[in-house]
């Protein structure tokens, strides 16, 4: 019974956000949406998932904390490196047939796998090339992204991530020094564009040969991963690539027969009809 009213208290709290908002986070998994609610509400020094919803509509700084926790910001360069490398060895190919390659990064966060393909692309001679369109719904992580910057604490990791990626240069040729950071360097950026989009209430915006979402529709319920499929599979260009995060699939989602698997382990799948 509890819980049954802990649903309905979540549920009106996430239609409220949408009304008030704009933000729709009302399709997503319940257990990681309510699992983040609790940190908030304890945050805040609340009773339940009602007190929150009044401080919510009242107050927008409470609402941006809450935003911040809703979504999760994680990630890192050359995330699965496995996968980067097998986008250089086996997609590389496939794109310098192309005249421009259109790349969807959905999802970016911070920027920092986008930065990852941009370095790669440079090293493959195919920036020039190419676009690389990077969006989020955080406009913070955006912002951090538009800047390239980096956590230095976190660099000798990614530099063995570079290296597993297949990258055979000294990784601190593409960052520079800044107030005890570090600054991906600005020419790499010179092809990519930030900007704010919402998978769940926006729609496509071009025609892409490759699009990558990784490690973002986990925390949606299977309806709405279903519905940004659909987005995908018409945003993308016959034979264009579907890249997804390493725990993910295509499969039981309305569009998988409507792909071949480039190469099941790093989920790259590939558009054929
Ligand atoms: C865990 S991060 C993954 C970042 C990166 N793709 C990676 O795998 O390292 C999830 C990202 O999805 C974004 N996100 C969540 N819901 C979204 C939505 N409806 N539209 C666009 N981005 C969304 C979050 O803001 C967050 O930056």
């Amino acid at each position: 019974m509890d819980d049954d009213l802990e649903k309905i208290e979540t549920t009106l709290l996430l239609e409220g956000i949408f009304r008030r908002y704009g933000y729709d986070f009302r399709k997503y998994s319940y257990a990681s949406i309510r699992r983040r609610i609790w940190h908030r509400i304890h945050l805040e020094g609340l009773p339940n998932v009602s007190c929150l919803q009044e401080k919510v509509l009242h107050d927008p700084e409470v609402f941006k904390r809450l935003l911040g926790d809703l979504v999760i910001p994680v990630t890192e360069m050359y995330r699965d490196p496995e996968m980067f490398l097998s986008f250089r060895r086996d997609i590389v190919p496939h794109l310098r047939k192309l005249p421009f390659v259109r790349i969807w990064h959905a999802g970016c966060s911070t920027g920092e796998e986008v930065h990852s393909l941009a370095i790669l692309l440079e090293e493959e001679g195919l920036l020039d090339q190419s676009r690389i369109y990077a969006t989020d719904i955080n406009e913070n992580a955006l912002e951090i992204a538009k800047d390239g910057i980096i956590p230095i604490d976190r660099m000798k990791q990614y530099t063995k991530n570079y290296q597993a990626a297949g990258g055979g240069r000294s990784f601190s040729d593409y960052y520079d020094s800044d107030n005890g950071g570090v600054r991906i360097k600005p020419h790499l950026r010179r092809n990519i564009v930030f900007a704010r989009h919402n998978l769940v209430t926006d729609s496509s915006f071009n025609e892409f040969h490759v699009i990558l979402c990784r490690n973002v529709m986990i925390y949606f319920n299977n309806q709405l991963r279903d519905q940004v499929h659909r987005l995908f599979y018409e945003s993308l260009a016959h034979e264009g690539i579907l890249i997804v995060g390493a725990k993910e699939s295509i499969s039981f989602t309305p569009m998988s027969d409507r792909y071949e698997t480039f190469n099941d382990r790093n989920r790259i799948f590939r558009k054929m009809r």
